[in-house]
């Protein structure tokens, strides 16, 4: 049964690591999709470009951090008022999550690295480019599949996002918590 009190007396939280990670990627992620899909947009005033690579390069690596830490730590039980369709839906977009938290990046580094910029981590220290040139297929599949699936990404995340805002004002089952 859902929890009655507002807010849950006792919910269990994810531990902090998976907390700050999660927060940090998400801005780092809200920040790839917004420059990602409207960059172009202001251009003149801010070549985003440059920071998008970075930010999506360091994404990859708290991401890798992210897996790992999942997999060696238990998520917290669902409160038991989560119904089996609830479970589902959750683990299969989280899942998704996750794969695309690792695609984005890698497919973005594969065609930036044919193209003519440098790439470079907030102008700290260069980035390599991995082997890849301009005409070569895979090139060309990395680069659709930035798009579609940058795409999809932000469809994903405004759905969850809906999933956090209804758990927390129409159900008030204390999901938020878990991730405060
Ligand atoms: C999780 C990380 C990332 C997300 C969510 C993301 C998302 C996006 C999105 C939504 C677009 C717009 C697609 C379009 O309208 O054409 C885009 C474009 C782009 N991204 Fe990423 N990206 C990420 C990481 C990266 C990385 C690591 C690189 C390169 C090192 C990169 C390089 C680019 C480039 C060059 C474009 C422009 C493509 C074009 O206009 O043809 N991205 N990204
Ligand atoms: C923008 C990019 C975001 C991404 C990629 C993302 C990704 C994820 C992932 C993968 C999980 C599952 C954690 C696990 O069990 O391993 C999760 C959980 C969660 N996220 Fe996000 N998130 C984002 C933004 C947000 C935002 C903006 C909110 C709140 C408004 C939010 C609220 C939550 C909550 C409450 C949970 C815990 C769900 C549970 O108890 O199982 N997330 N997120």
């Amino acid at each position: 049964m859902a929890s009655t009190l507002y807010p849950p007396a006792a919910v269990a939280r994810y531990n902090g690591v998976a907390r700050t990670l999660h927060w940090a990627i998400a801005l780092a992620i809200l920040f790839n999709l917004f420059t990602g899909i409207f960059g172009e947009s202001f251009e003149d005033v801010w070549a985003s470009m440059p920071s998008h690579k970075a930010t999506g390069l360091l994404i990859l690596v708290l991401s890798i951090a992210r897996i790992g830490w999942r997999l060696l730590w238990k998520r917290p039980d669902y409160p038991a008022g989560f119904s089996a369709f609830q479970r589902k839906v959750a683990a299969a977009t989280h899942g998704t999550f996750y794969l695309l938290m690792l695609i984005l990046p890698v497919t973005g580094w594969i065609f930036s690295s044919a193209g003519k910029y440098p790439l470079s981590f907030y102008g700290l220290f260069a980035i390599p480019k991995l082997p890849f040139t301009k005409g070569m297929a895979i090139v060309d599949a990395a680069h659709e599949t930035h798009e579609l699936l940058g795409y999809g990404f932000a469809a994903l995340v405004v759905l969850h996002i809906a999933a956090a805002v209804y758990h927390q004002w129409v159900l008030k089952d204390g999901t938020l918590q878990r991730m405060l």
